[in-house]
């Protein structure tokens, strides 16, 4: 049986690194809970013309730059940030909150805590008994298989596949945090 890095380098070749990650309504719900509701409210309530808000980054962009509200302070979101508010604004009833697989749950809420670190965003791949997502950005792969978390860099492939604790305990970081 090949080992598992054995089959990471297979995947590696096979990923097309310039696919743009689909918009991720859990991450805009958590981006929005965090960096928005506070003055906008859960369920969101946009003022004035904000309902044009959704599914449309560039006028949050605008909001922001314009320093609607007080709101210039925000302008750290990144464009994927937005997109995703954007998305989620444009959905909000639609949010499967919690109710996507555990190890998808894991991976959006690691890519919303690790934005530098595990990006750009990936979708979820299977690898023999792992779901995996590849961050092309940092060389970085998360596994998780049965209740273990694991993590594979490819720039120091002689470290190996790692344990980085239970996914249990990972979930419920991730509970506290919304996802
Ligand atoms: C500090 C409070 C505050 C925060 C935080 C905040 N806003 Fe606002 N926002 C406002 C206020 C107040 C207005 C209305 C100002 C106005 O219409 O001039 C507003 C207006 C808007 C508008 C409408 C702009 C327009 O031209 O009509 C949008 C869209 C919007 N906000 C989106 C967001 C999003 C998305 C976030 C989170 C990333 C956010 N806001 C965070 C206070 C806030």
């Amino acid at each position: 049986m090949r080992t598992f890095p054995a089959l990471l380098a297979g995947l590696c070749l096979a990923f097309d690194a310039s696919s743009a990650a689909a918009q991720n309504l859990v991450i805009g719900k958590a981006l929005f809970d965090s960096q928005c509701s506070s003055c906008h409210g859960q369920p969101p309530r946009l003022v004035s013309n904000g309902a044009r808000a959704a599914n449309n980054a560039s006028m949050i962009r605008r909001a922001i730059s314009g320093n609607s509200g007080g709101m210039r302070y925000l302008s750290t979101l990144s464009d994927t940030d937005l997109s995703d508010i954007a998305a989620y604004l444009g959905n909000y009833t639609g949010v499967p909150s919690n109710s996507a697989t555990s190890s998808e749950r894991l991976f959006n809420w690691a890519e919303w805590k690790y934005q530098s670190l595990l990006a750009p965003r990936a979708t979820t791949q299977s690898i023999s008994q792992y779901a995996v997502r590849y961050f092309s950005g940092s060389g970085l792969y998360v596994g998780v298989a049965g209740d273990t978390v694991y993590l594979y860099d490819q720039n120091n492939p002689g470290a190996g596949v790692n344990s980085l604790g239970s996914l249990a305990g990972f979930l419920s970081s991730a509970a506290n945090d919304g996802f």
